[in-house]
């Protein structure tokens, strides 16, 4: 079934509250829900329809009297009460089965623990219910389970009753959230868990308890988790005057989960990948990443929950914004430059790559097949992207003010991005029509500039010219042109800003026309551009500086992200210089001003080490195969190769230097300096071992670390590098990390990983061999991420060989998952889509392993949405 969002109608029934029973058992669970509902429209008696799958109906009551099979149609997916009421009471009794179901949706286990996934469309696989966001209900959950197995039953709001049943070891709770909400919401967790406590003083002075529910053996992993909750909820107050509404808040940790948390309201249930740490077993990666999703969620509990969304395509109501919410979150909390950098990374590298694919489609998509398929890099990434160019033409004052408006407007509604697009305007008295093209418009837009100083009348002209590419469903000659912040500075040459007004060196340009020029007077040099500054907008630049220009604002720019920018357009413009020198099979020739520019970085004084470290790492294939006509994998893997060990070959003394000079000083710590001083020590260590041939003194300091490191950042950097360099000592190492850790699951992902992305051809029999390890689980999607996802999407060489069998693999791994986890295998489809953008035969290849699943019979939605729209 293809829903429009043109087809959205305003529901016909109301739900004011819902009492859940829910009678947890061995091998069922049952579940009674009774409904208050109310007809909206006093007219019309049309036929209440309730969305429900793989539930076992046991019995429908209307005030009590139960219905016979002729007053309602029940079929796969809905059951259809024919003349109900005006008001009335529903009461559905339905059987579940949470042992069996593998797909993590709905009620089901993760190991011994009962939990839920209502968003987007779980709840229908608990009862029989308008399963919809607009439907906003009060309810009340009574869970009932075995002591021993359950000691601990949670649900949303506060606890308001506990007991014991007759039936033997039986006890139960009651949970009540006063705060009206959509079903996607809810949540249940019922199992032996421990908890960490702590407690919060909200800004009125209101005391929350805070609580992290995890396995026993975890009680001493929550520390990082609950410091970034009050930190979160210290900062959403000062920023945005935003205090949490109930008495407790909860998190909880479960090891099987689809994405990576949700916000269930007063019950956060979390991959447990997002909660635990500790210095041995975690990177500072995933301190960061357990930072930035505690807080992302917790933000939800107003952008989501108190405002919530109208429907599902306007999904980035709430993720772009709640995204926008925790990335300034963790700028402010880390470095804002590194915080920005990772940002755009992640829309570069992967946003764009899915903008220019068969799958793009706009921040608030029109269409869809299957919801779960559309919680996207442009849905959450994009969509802050669009938030953070509002705060950009408001003003952060001006911004404030319209997300004032839109609490007051919208507390407690389920609305639609033009409603919040219309508190900012209105909030400010700002023309956002233009503005909103961005919702639905899919496609990265290119910029192409021009720029030319008159001596003369001392003028600059600055022209720029947008045009959005096709996309599935929308022709480029058709988009209207976007309305466009363009952060500008313009340095002279020896290195000072020109723009100085107030403080500010940088302008905001409003470019909205097709093509636009912008004159400045009173420029008596010629000025070196500094365009974009901050990444102010999602749009593809096309270079238009000289070498020597970008050189120099990657030495002086006083924007430290642009200087980060010009580094990688340098470094992306030689690596692939050299990739078109191997083509045409001609003698390499270097960019010398490139290498200029990395020994001046390596040379000064360092002032912030993560921004140097940032500035050496070389783009990501996959980024560079973006700049690419028709890919040749193996090509681009060399190209970047040869400019890696030249570099390393180069300044071998100097990464030396620097890999000594930055170890740990004292004690180990996770303050963002101590982790730009690891990362950047560490990039000089992947620079020594990417020598060739290979040098025994730095595969030695390299073992040396492995084996004296106490913090996982640099065990599992020393790991990675040797995994490239297959032998005894690589063996050895890897079965001693084994033994050492294999009571650890999230640990052991990152042994599954780090092997799946080995460059070395021997790889992808390696994956396949550690398909039969006995800690791995197609079950398990942390571990379907660590050794296939990491080897599909994070190994382009190999995945691409020429052989076609890292496709045939993958096909293989999704046909499999289909039938256990659809949103799982879904996921793992992305990286055959982009088949047009490789060589021939490779085209044909992936194309192939497309067309096999396809032919799947009963393929899931999931699956079939995505491999369909691709081929
Ligand atoms: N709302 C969650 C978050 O962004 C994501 C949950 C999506 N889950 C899914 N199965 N589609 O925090
Ligand atoms: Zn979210």
């Amino acid at each position: 079934t293809v829903f429009f969002r043109k087809d959205y109608k305003a529901p016909e029934y109301s739900i004011e509250k819902i009492d859940l029973n829910f009678q947890l058992y061995d091998t069922k669970t049952k579940v009674t829900a009774i409904s208050c509902v109310r007809r909206n429209n006093k007219e019309n008696r049309s036929p209440l329809i309730l969305n429900g799958e793989n539930l076992q109906l046991i019995s429908v009551k209307i005030d009590g009297n139960v219905l016979s099979s002729s007053e309602y149609i029940l079929d796969n997916t809905s059951l259809t009460v024919l003349t109900p009421p005006a008001v009335f009471e529903l009461e559905i009794v339905t059987e579940i089965y949470p042992q069996e179901n593998k797909a993590l949706e709905g009620l089901y286990q993760s190991g011994p623990i009962f939990c839920t996934q209502c968003e987007a469309e779980g709840f229908r696989k608990i009862t029989y219910y308008p399963d919809r966001p607009d439907i906003l209900a009060v309810f009340t959950t009574r869970i009932e389970a075995d002591v021993e197995k359950c000691p601990v039953m949670l649900s949303n709001g506060n606890l308001i009753e506990t007991g014991s049943v007759e039936e033997g070891g039986r006890h139960f709770v009651v949970w009540k959230d006063p705060f009206p909400k959509p079903c996607y919401l809810f949540a249940l967790v019922a199992g032996r868990l421990s908890c960490v406590n702590d407690e919060f003083i909200t800004s009125s002075g209101r005391a929350v308890d805070l609580k992290i529910y995890v396995e026993e053996k975890n009680l001493n992993k929550c520390d990082h988790a609950m410091v970034s909750l009050k930190k979160a909820m210290e900062w959403d107050e000062k920023t945005y005057g935003l205090e949490y509404d109930l008495d407790t808040y909860m998190i909880v940790a479960v090891d099987d989960f689809n994405m990576g948390a949700m916000e269930n309201k007063g019950l956060n249930i979390f991959n447990s990948k997002y909660v635990l740490t500790s210095p041995e077993t975690a990177t500072d990666e995933d301190y960061i990443g357990v930072e930035g999703v505690i807080a992302h969620e917790y933000f939800h509990n107003w952008t989501g929950n108190r405002v919530t969304c109208r429907d599902w395509f306007q999904l980035s109501l709430k993720e772009g914004l709640t995204v926008f919410r925790d990335q300034n979150f963790s700028a402010e909390m880390n470095s804002p430059t590194v915080q920005r950098i990772k940002d755009v990374q992640i829309l570069r590298n992967f946003q764009f790559r899915e903008d220019s694919g068969p799958m793009a489609h706009p921040v608030r998509p029109e269409t869809y097949e299957e919801i779960n398929n559309f919680y996207t890099v442009t849905v959450y990434n994009k969509g802050a992207e669009v938030v953070r160019m509002v705060q950009t033409l408001l003003g952060r004052e001006g911004f404030r003010k319209g997300m004032d408006l839109y609490f007051h407007r919208h507390d407690g509604q389920a609305v639609t991005c033009d409603d919040f697009i219309a508190a900012m305007a209105d909030a400010t008295g700002t023309d956002l029509e233009q503005f909103k093209n961005w919702y639905c418009q899919a496609g990265t837009p290119v910029l192409e500039v021009s720029s030319h100083w008159e001596a003369d009348s001392s003028s600059f002209h600055l022209t720029v010219t947008q045009n959005c590419p096709d996309t599935p469903g929308q022709k480029g000659k058709n988009k209207k042109p976007f309305h466009i912040p363009l952060a500008l500075g313009l340095m002279t040459e020896n290195g000072k800003d020109l723009f100085g007004k107030n403080g500010c060196k940088t302008e905001i340009l409003h470019l909205k026309e097709q093509k636009q020029t912008f004159t400045f007077t009173n420029i008596a040099e010629k000025p070196v551009v500094s365009f974009l500054r901050d990444f102010s907008a999602p749009v593809d630049v096309k270079t238009f500086q000289q070498d020597e220009e970008l050189a120099f604002l990657m030495k002086y720019d006083s924007n430290l992200y642009n200087r980060w920018e010009s580094a990688t357009r340098l470094s992306a413009s030689t690596i692939l210089d050299v990739v078109r020198q191997l083509e045409k099979g001609t003698p390499i020739q270097f960019n010398e001003l490139f290498f200029d520019g990395v020994l001046h970085s390596i040379t000064e004084k360092i002032e912030d080490p993560a921004l140097l470290a940032l500035a050496l790492e070389l783009p990501p294939e996959t980024a560079l195969a973006l700049q690419l006509d028709s890919v040749d994998p193996d090509l681009l893997f060399q190209g970047r190769t040869i400019i890696k060990r030249e570099l390393a070959t180069r300044f071998q003394n100097e990464f030396l230097f620097l890999y000594i000079n930055n170890q740990e000083a004292g004690k180990y710590r996770i303050s963002p300096e101590a982790m730009g001083r690891r990362r950047l020590k560490n990039c000089a260590l992947s620079y020594l071992m990417s020598l060739n041939p290979p040098q025994d003194k730095f595969l030695q300091l390299c073992i040396d670390q492995f084996s004296k490191s106490a913090n996982m950042t640099d065990t599992i950097t020393a790991l990675r590098l040797i995994s490239h360099h297959p032998g005894t000592t690589r063996d050895a190492l890897f079965t001693d990390f084994y033994r050492k850790w294999e009571h650890d699951s999230l640990v052991m992902d990152k042994w599954f990983a780090i092997q799946a992305m080995s460059s070395h051809e021997n790889c992808l029999s390696t994956v396949k061999h550690l398909l039969s390890d006995r800690l791995f689980s197609m079950e398990n999607p942390n571990k379907v991420r660590a050794l296939i996802g990491a080897f599909s999407s994070g190994n382009h060489v190999q995945f691409h060989a020429i052989n076609g069998e890292g496709y045939s693999f993958l096909a293989d791994m999704i046909l499999q998952l289909d039938s256990i986890n659809p949103q799982i295998a879904a996921r793992l489809v992305s990286p055959l889509t982009n088949w047009k953008r490789y060589e021939k035969r490779r085209q044909i290849l992936m194309k192939k392993e497309l067309e096999r699943i396809a032919k799947k019979p009963g393929l899931s939605p999931d699956v079939s949405e995505i491999v369909n729209k691709s081929r």
